[in-house]
């Protein structure tokens, strides 16, 4: 059997480990404790330091901080763009400016790292106001903000340097735009594209989108108002130019380009590229396809990558199990009941799996709570309505003290109970 190595402990990195496992040998590192309750080997030795013949990299930081150069240069097979790729997560101005240059529909935009620069351009923009850090903040460097006083004190925080270790030292100020959001996954081998399932997450914190903004609080796939029309549109004035461009200064992408796209009264627009797989939309995406998530992810970074992916079967959704405190500081240590000794449902659900990034087993062996989003409890089913009780019939079997989740994740879409 062929060998993987997952690099992350989240979710999204045992959801990865979950598919990929079905038809690979798959090693873990760092993970976390309930991807080896799940019987996935977790070790702490650092990926450059491991074998294998496919290695998938999870999380933002590592991809932007040129892991995949690293493996590269060891000979190593890898799913996930280089640092010169990964800029377009990396760094919002660098993005933003690669969208212009290969002429995509995106929002208008200016970079500043001056103070008055940036408050003479918001006095030019109309309500919603839109200020972003430009580097990585945890999905949570971005205010959109009717109240123009809001957003200068906004810009005097970010450009003051206080925020985000210095990520914000440079902000991007953009156009507010209105319309559904739709997460588009497109695995990329240097030259050929192919669109996975497009999903939407939920980003704050509180039933009817309120409150902070969060690492995502639920997720559902597919996503019902990205029409193949829609989707085609995205593919050919997104998608194409994004690759053409990226071949034009020589970045040789290979790994999932995720695009954040929003679907105005004017057409679709690209609001962010992430370079690595989405949290908690991978959890949602990978139960629909079967078994070949191993080969379809080899053959993206070996360069080999004809034809489209395979077609996805049903609908899922998934739910976020968060800490007391979350989005802010978590609690730690609560204990988490409604979990067999295998992190699974202790009274099994069926189509339900529940992938975990903040827990950790206690001196008893018991689950407990060890960061902001402690499991994702995913449901799948033939239909979005069929995923969506799963998912909340399974979500509800588990408990902690203080647990923070939304009840209304795919409702508008599935419909059921709140
Ligand atoms: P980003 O990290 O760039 O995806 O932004 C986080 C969230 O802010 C997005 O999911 C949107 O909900 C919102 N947002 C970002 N850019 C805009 C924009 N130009 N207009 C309106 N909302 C935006
Ligand atoms: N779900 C948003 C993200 O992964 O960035």
């Amino acid at each position: 059997m062929s060998r993987c190595v997952v690099i992350g402990s989240g979710a999204r990195e045992h959801a990865l480990a979950w598919a990929l496992a079905k038809s690979a040998d798959v090693v873990v590192t760092p993970g976390n404790a309930g991807i080896a309750a799940h019987g996935i080997t977790c070790v702490m030795t650092p990926a450059t330091q491991l074998e294998a013949d496919l290695f998938v990299i999870g999380p933002d930081q590592q991809v932007v901080d040129g892991l995949a150069d690293n493996l590269r240069s060891q000979g190593k097979i890898v799913f996930g763009p280089g640092a010169d790729g990964a800029q377009l997560e990396g760094s919002k101005a660098f993005m933003k400016e690669f969208l212009a240059s290969a002429g995509i529909p995106t929002a208008a935009f200016g970079v500043f790292d001056n103070e008055d620069d940036a408050i003479a351009y918001l006095a030019t923009m109309s309500a919603p106001y839109v200020i972003k850090t430009d580097g990585l903040a945890a999905g949570k460097g971005v205010l959109v903000t009717k109240d123009l006083d809001e957003a200068v004190a906004d810009v005097r925080e970010k450009l003051s340097g206080m925020s985000f270790a210095g990520a914000g030292r440079t902000i991007v100020i953009e156009e507010g735009l209105d319309g559904p959001e739709c997460s588009l996954m497109v695995l990329c081998d240097g030259k050929n594209v192919t669109a996975l399932a497009t999903s939407q997450d939920f980003k704050r914190v509180g039933d009817g989108d309120v409150g902070a903004n969060t690492g995502g609080m639920g997720a559902f796939a597919p996503f019902p108002m990205m029409t193949s029309e829609l989707l085609a549109d995205v593919m050919e004035n997104v998608v194409a130019p994004t690759v053409r461009e990226l071949a034009r200064r020589g970045i040789d992408y290979r790994g999932v380009l995720y695009a954040g796209v929003m679907l105005t009264s004017n057409g679709p627009k690209l609001l962010e590229y992430n370079a690595r797989f989405g949290d908690p939309e991978t959890q949602v995406l990978v139960p629909l396809y079967g078994d070949g998530f191993f080969d379809l992810l080899s053959r993206v970074a070996n360069g080999d990558l004809d034809g489209a992916a395979p077609e996805s079967k049903g609908a899922a959704v998934t739910v976020v199990l968060a800490a007391h405190g979350y989005p802010g500081a978590p609690r730690k240590g609560d204990v988490i009941t409604g979990l067999g000794p295998n992190g699974q449902l202790a009274e099994p659900v069926e189509g339900v799996t529940i992938f975990h990034a903040g827990s950790a087993r206690n001196n008893e062996g018991q689950f407990v709570t060890a960061g902001g989003r402690v499991v994702a409890v995913t449901g799948v089913g033939d239909t979005l309505e069929q995923a969506r009780s799963r998912a909340y019939r399974g979500a509800s079997l588990i408990t902690f003290e203080g647990r923070v989740m939304r009840s209304d994740i795919a409702l508008s879409i599935a419909g059921g109970a709140t």
